[in-house]
C-alpha cells in the first residue's frame, strides 16, 4: 500500500498546471457508449479512476487507445450491458454509466456504486427518473437492473440536486423519444462540459447550469473530438496549498468562474487572488484570519473542498466554523487532523476549528479522496514529518500530486 511522506516545507512559490477535470471526463467517457463511432476526448486526465472507466468501457465492447491524455474511444459495436462487478463497484462515476448502456442496449446492469465513504450515496433520485422515462427497474445482489426498449421523455423534479442524477438523466434523454424536463437539476461546471460534448455531437439540451434543464430527444449523435475542462477542485487545492504555507503562485490550465466560492473565501481571509481567463495568480505571504463556511450545491462553496479547508482553518488566526450540507459522512478527516495537534470538535454536520495551531507531523491514514488531500496540506505546514497510509485514495483523482507539489518547494514523495 502506497505512502505519501512529507516534512514541513516552506512557503511554497511558482507556477503549477492543473489537469483535466475528473467529474467532467467521468461522464462524458461513460457518453461515449451512446455514438456509434470514434469519439477523441483531450484533457482526460490520468487517474485510477479515469483508468478503471477505460477498463469498463473496453470490457463493453469499446476500443478504447490512450495516448497521454488524449482518449480515443470507438464503440461502432457495444457487446455487453454490465461490466464486471469489481471493476464497476471500486468508484461512484461508474454508476454514469447506467443511462448510456441503458440508452444504447435497452438493458444495463449496474453494480450498487462504490466511491468514497462520505455518505450512503443512494441512487433512488437516478432510478425516479429512470422510471419516469419508462424503465422497469430491479434491485438485487448488489446490482441495479434496468430494462427499456426505447426511453420516453419525461418531466422529472430531483428532490436535491444531485450532479450524478442529473448527469445520468441528461444522457437517458438525449436520445429518448420527445421532451425531457429535468427541474431542480444541479448546475456544476462538469454538468455543463457533459452538455456541451452531446451538443457538439448533435443532442439539443438546453438550460445546462441552470436548475432547470430541457432535452428533446435526437435519432443519433455523432462523435467528436471534446477537450474536458481543467479541474476546479485540484485548482482549489493548489490554492490551499500556497494558503496554508504562506507561498504564492501562479495556477495555470484554470477557469476562475468555476472557482468564485472558494476565491471570495479565500479573498474574505485575506489573500490576494488576481483571476485571468484561463490562471489565477495567489498571494498568501499575509497571514490569514478564519471563515465560516457553509458547503452548498454549485454556485455555492463545494463540498469537495471542505476537508482541505478544515486543515487550512488550523493554521489562520481566529476559529472557525465549517457546515457540510451535502454529505452526511464527510468529516472523516477530522480525527486524523487532531492527530497531528488539531483541535476540531464536531457536532452534527458541523465542525468547530480552532485556528493558530501548529501542527506536528505524524502517521495518518486518509480514508477518503478529498480528506487525504486536507492531510497533505497539513503535511506541508507540520512540524516534522507525516506518513499518509491510503494514497490509492488521493491517486483516484489527483493526477501526479506529489510531482506537481514538488515542482513549487514542497517536501513531499510517494513510497
Ligand atoms: C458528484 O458525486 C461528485 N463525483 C462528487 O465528487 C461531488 O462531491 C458530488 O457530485 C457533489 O458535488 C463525481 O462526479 C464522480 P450527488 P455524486 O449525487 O453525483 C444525495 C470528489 O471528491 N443523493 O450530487 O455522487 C447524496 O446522498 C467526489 O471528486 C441522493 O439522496 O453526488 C448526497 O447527499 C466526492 N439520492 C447528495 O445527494 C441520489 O440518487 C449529493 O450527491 C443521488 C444523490
Amino acid at each position: 500500500m502506497s505512502e505519501i511522506v512529507i516534512t514541513k516545507s516552506p512557503p511554497l512559490c511558482g507556477n503549477i498546471i492543473c489537469s483535466g477535470s475528473k467529474n467532467a471526463a467521468l461522464p462524458i467517457l461513460a457518453a461515449t457508449i451512446l455514438t456509434k463511432g470514434k469519439n477523441i476526448i483531450q484533457n482526460v486526465p490520468r487517474l485510477t479512476d479515469t483508468e478503471n472507466m477505460l477498463e469498463i468501457l473496453t470490457a463493453l465492447g469499446g476500443v478504447c487507445n490512450i495516448n497521454i491524455n488524449t482518449v480515443e474511444v470507438d464503440f461502432t459495436d457495444c457487446r455487453e450491458y454490465s461490466a464486471s462487478y469489481e471493476l464497476m463497484n471500486t468508484f461512484r462515476g461508474s454508476f454514469f454509466l447506467a443511462a448510456p448502456i441503458l440508452s444504447r442496449m435497452g438493458r444495463a446492469r449496474i453494480s450498487m456504486p462504490g466511491g468514497c465513504p462520505i455518505g450512503n450515496r443512494p441512487i433512488d433520485l437516478h432510478l425516479k427518473g429512470f422510471a419516469a422515462m419508462g424503465a422497469e427497474i430491479e434491485n438485487g445482489h448488489g446490482y441495479v437492473d434496468l430494462y427499456c426498449e426505447k426511453l420516453k421523455g419525461a418531466k422529472i423534479y430531483l428532490d436535491f440536486p444531485s450532479v450524478g442524477a442529473t448527469e445520468n438523466l441528461i444522457m437517458a434523454a438525449v436520445m429518448a423519444e420527445g421532451e425531457t424536463i429535468i427541474e431542480n437539476a444541479a448546475a456544476e461546471p462538469e454538468i455543463t462540459d457533459l452538455a456541451n460534448f452531446l451538443i457538439k455531437q448533435g443532442a439539443k439540451i438546453h438550460g445546462a447550469g441552470s436548475d432547470t434543464i430541457k432535452i428533446f430527444g435526437v435519432k443519433c449523435l455523432e462523435p467528436v473530438t471534446y477537450s474536458v475542462i481543467s479541474d476546479r477542485i485540484e485548482a482549489g487545492t493548489f490554492m490551499s496549498a500556497f494558503a496554508i504555507t504562506g507561498g504564492h503562485g501562479k495556477i495555470e490550465n484554470v477557469n476562475p468562474v468555476h472557482l468564485k466560492p472558494v476565491t471570495a473565501k479565500l479573498r474574505e481571509m485575506g489573500a490576494y487572488v488576481d483571476e485571468h481567463r484561463n490562471y489565477i495568480n495567489i498571494d498568501a505571504s499575509k497571514k490569514l484570519s478564519s471563515a465560516n463556511i457553509k458547503t452548498l450545491p454549485f454556485p455555492g462553496f463545494p463540498t469537495d473542498m471542505q476537508a482541505q479547508f478544515s486543515a487550512l482553518l488550523c493554521e489562520t488566526e481566529g476559529s472557525g466554523i465549517i457546515v457540510e450540507t451535502v454529505f452526511e459522512n464527510r468529516f472523516l478527516h477530522i480525527g486524523e487532523l487532531n492527530r497531528m495537534g488539531a483541535n476540531i470538535r464536531i457536532d452534527g454536520r458541523s465542525s468547530y476549528i480552532e485556528g493558530n495551531k501548529h501542527l506536528s507531523g505524524a502517521n495518518v491514514c486518509a480514508m477518503d479522496l478529498r480528506g487525504g488531500a486536507s492531510l497533505v496540506l497539513a503535511g506541508l505546514c507540520a512540524d516534522g514529518e507525516t506518513r499518509i497510509t491510503g494514497a490509492n485514495h488521493i491517486k483516484r483523482g489527483y493526477e501526479n500530486l506529489c510531482g506537481k507539489l514538488r515542482s513549487i518547494g514542497a517536501n513531499i514523495f510517494l513510497e
